[in-house]
């Protein structure tokens, strides 16, 4: 009994500990919207972007996913280029300026107000044949990020990529924040990690590409 009360003792102080974490970088970026321009705010999308959508290769547009979309640049500029999107942000802020955005390009994203690690929670049930994600993923603490993953997975078209950019570990001064291509390689199940590409901050970034496998849907369409 005495055993008993300590674990739970322990499992209640885990959870209370992980909610002080969401809740501490929910602040943050709170803090940041409010005090207006957020600092990767630049309103400019990334080559790597414009890349996959219209270069050599480029697929045909079809079903998007944006997590911590911010004030929506990037999904802007998947509709505009044919992609039907859905976008999605934490901080209500954000999303407002995305919507105020997205009707002044005449584009029509659906933007929600929402966790990219709770998307169960939100209408999004796919498929997706692609999902973005600029430096959202690399904030989110790691007790969420198999949820993360998991979303992501079920609503994935055979064959979806995932574009993520990502600060490194040692770009930040907390224990928590950062991400890996190990890391991405063993959380993704049923997805091959087929680029890591440095980025040219003065920090360690990466830009990741992966690949939902083809054949990793079940009968049925369970993953
Ligand atoms: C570094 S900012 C980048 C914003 C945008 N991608 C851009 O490049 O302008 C990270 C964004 O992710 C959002 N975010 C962080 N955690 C999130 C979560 N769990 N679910 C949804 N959005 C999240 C933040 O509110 C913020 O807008």
């Amino acid at each position: 009994m005495e055993q008993s009360n300590t674990a739970q003792r322990t499992d209640a102080d885990r959870v209370g500990s992980e909610r002080d974490q969401e809740e501490a970088v929910r602040r943050a970026l709170e803090a940041y919207y409010r005090a207006g321009e957020p600092p990767w705010d630049t309103g400019v999308t990334p080559p790597e972007l414009v890349a996959l959508v219209e270069g050599h290769g480029a697929p045909p547009p079809g079903r998007a996913l944006e997590l911590g979309c911010g004030t929506g640049t990037n999904a802007v500029y998947l509709a505009r280029h044919g992609w039907e999107v859905v976008a999605v942000d934490l901080i209500d802020r954000a999303v407002e300026q995305a919507r105020a955005k997205a009707a002044a390009a005449g584009t029509a994203v659906r933007l929600l107000c929402g966790d990219a690690t709770r998307l169960d929670d939100l209408d999004v049930p796919g498929p997706f044949d692609l999902f973005f994600d600029l430096s959202c993923y690399c904030g989110i603490p790691p007790h969420r990020r198999d949820a993360y993953a998991a979303g992501l997975t079920h609503r994935a078209a055979p064959g979806a990529r995932l574009l993520m950019f990502g600060y490194g570990p040692e770009a930040f001064d907390d224990p928590i924040s950062g991400v890996t291509a190990d890391e991405l390689r063993a959380r993704f199940a049923g997805w091959d990690l087929v680029d890591t590409t440095p980025g040219t901050n003065p920090v360690p970034t990466f830009w990741f590409g992966l690949r939902r496998r083809p054949d990793s849907m079940r009968k049925g369409g369970t993953p």
